[in-house]
C-alpha cells in the first residue's frame, strides 16, 4: 500500500573533476548537494597521471556502500566523463607554481577550460548546470562560456559560497553567535583577494530577534579593516597552514552552491554566487562577478535594491577592475 509514495527519482549525473574530488564525493553521495531522497551517479574526471589514484577513489566509493549513489564513472577521457551530466562541478585546474607567472597559469587553464568547455557542449545533458571552483574561477567560468556557446549563460556559474561562508564563520566567532544564526553577508567580485565581503546587510539572531550585524559589532574598524582583509585572505592562511589548499570546506561550499541553486535559498535569506554581471549596481556586464542572489525553482537572480555606500562603491569598482584585467589576459591567451 502506499507503494507510489516511494517511487526513486531518476538518478542525477554530476560530474566532479580534479584533486578535491576526493573531498566532495563522499558528501554527493551522501546527499548533501542534492537531498537525502535524490539518487545520484558520479562522473569523475582526472588527469591521466592520476588514473591509478582514481581507481582508488572509485573502490572507496563502491567500498562505502552509499544508498543514493547509483553508478560511478571513473575516468581520463573528457567525452566519457561528460556524457549526459546534468551538474558539472569543475574542480581540477593548473594551480600556480613557485614562480610561476599569472599569465603562464593563466594560459594553462584556458587551455583546459577551452577542451572541457567542448566536451560539455557536445556532450553534456541539455541545460547541464556549471560551477566553477579551479582558480582562477571567475575567468575560467568565462572561458567555459566562450567554448560551450550552446550553454545558458545563466548555467554557468563560480564559486564564492566558500568567501561567503567564511564571512559567516569570521561574524559567528566574533560575536559567539552560532553560524546558522547569521545571514545576509555579501561577497562582491573576484574570488581573490579584491574580493569585496560585505555585512551591511547582514543580520544575526539573537534570543528571537534579527538584529543587524553592524549593530552588534560595534567596532566599524574591525569590519572595514580586520574582518574583510581575513576574509579576502583566508585561502592563503589556510594554504600557509595545511601546505595545501582548502579542500573540506571548498568541498561543503559547491554542495551548498548547488543545492541552493537548484532547491532554492530560505526565505528571506540570499547566497553569494559568481554569475554573469547583466550590469546590475553598476557592475560592467561580460565578465562573471559575485552578487547576492535568490534561488527559485532551479534560477537564481540577483538580488536588487540594496544600499550601496562610498566605502562599498569603491571596493565594488577595484573587484570589477582586477575581473576585467583577467579576462583580458585570458583573451590574449587564447589569440
Ligand atoms: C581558497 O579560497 O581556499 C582557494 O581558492 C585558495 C587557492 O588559491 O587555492
Amino acid at each position: 500500500m502506499w507503494s507510489f509514495l516511494n517511487v526513486e527519482k531518476e538518478p542525477v549525473r554530476i560530474l566532479v573533476t580534479g584533486q578535491i574530488g576526493y573531498a566532495i564525493v563522499p558528501m554527493i553521495a551522501r546527499g548533501a548537494m542534492l537531498g537525502p531522497d535524490q539518487p545520484v551517479i558520479l562522473h569523475m574526471l582526472d588527469i591521466e597521471p592520476a588514473a591509478e589514484a582514481l581507481k582508488g577513489v572509485k573502490m572507496e566509493l563502491i567500498d562505502a556502500a552509499f544508498p543514493l549513489l547509483k553508478g560511478v564513472v571513473a575516468t581520463t577521457d573528457v567525452v566519457e566523463a561528460c556524457r549526459d551530466v546534468n551538474i558539472a562541478v569543475m574542480i581540477g585546474g593548473f594551480p600556480r607554481k613557485e614562480g610561476m607567472e599569472r599569465k603562464d597559469m593563466m594560459s594553462k587553464n584556458v587551455s583546459i577550460y577551452k577542451a572541457q568547455a567542448s566536451a560539455l557542449e557536445n556532450h553534456a545533458a541539455p541545460d547541464c548546470k556549471v560551477l566553477v571552483v579551479a582558480n582562477p574561477a571567475n575567468t575560467n567560468a568565462l572561458i567555459l562560456k566562450e567554448f560551450a556557446p550552446s550553454i545558458r549563460k545563466k548555467n554557468i556559474t563560480c564559486l564564492t559560497r566558500l568567501d561567503h561562508n567564511r564571512a559567516l564563520g569570521q561574524i559567528s566567532e566574533r560575536l559567539a553567535v552560532h553560524v546558522g544564526d547569521v545571514k545576509n553577508a555579501i561577497i562582491w567580485g573576484n574570488h581573490s583577494s579584491t574580493q569585496y565581503p560585505d555585512v551591511n546587510h547582514a543580520t544575526v539572531v539573537t534570543s528571537g530577534k534579527e538584529k543587524p550585524v553592524r549593530e552588534l559589532v560595534a567596532d566599524d574598524q574591525w569590519l572595514k579593516n580586520e574582518f574583510i582583509a581575513t576574509v579576502q585572505q583566508r585561502g592563503a592562511a589556510i594554504i600557509k597552514a595545511r601546505k595545501l589548499s582548502s579542500a573540506l570546506s571548498a568541498a561543503s561550499s559547491a554542495c551548498d552552491h548547488i543545492h541552493d541553486w537548484v532547491l532554492g535559498t530560505l526565505k528571506g535569506t540570499w547566497v553569494s554566487m559568481g554569475v554573469y554581471s547583466d550590469g546590475s549596481y553598476g557592475v560592467p556586464p561580460g565578465i562573471v562577478y559575485s552578487f547576492p542572489v535568490t534561488c527559485e525553482k532551479g534560477e537564481w537572480s540577483i538580488v536588487q535594491g540594496l544600499k550601496i555606500d562610498e566605502f562599498s562603491r569603491a571596493k565594488m569598482d577595484a573587484t570589477a577592475q582586477e575581473l576585467i584585467e583577467e579576462k583580458l589576459l585570458a583573451y590574449s591567451c587564447l589569440n
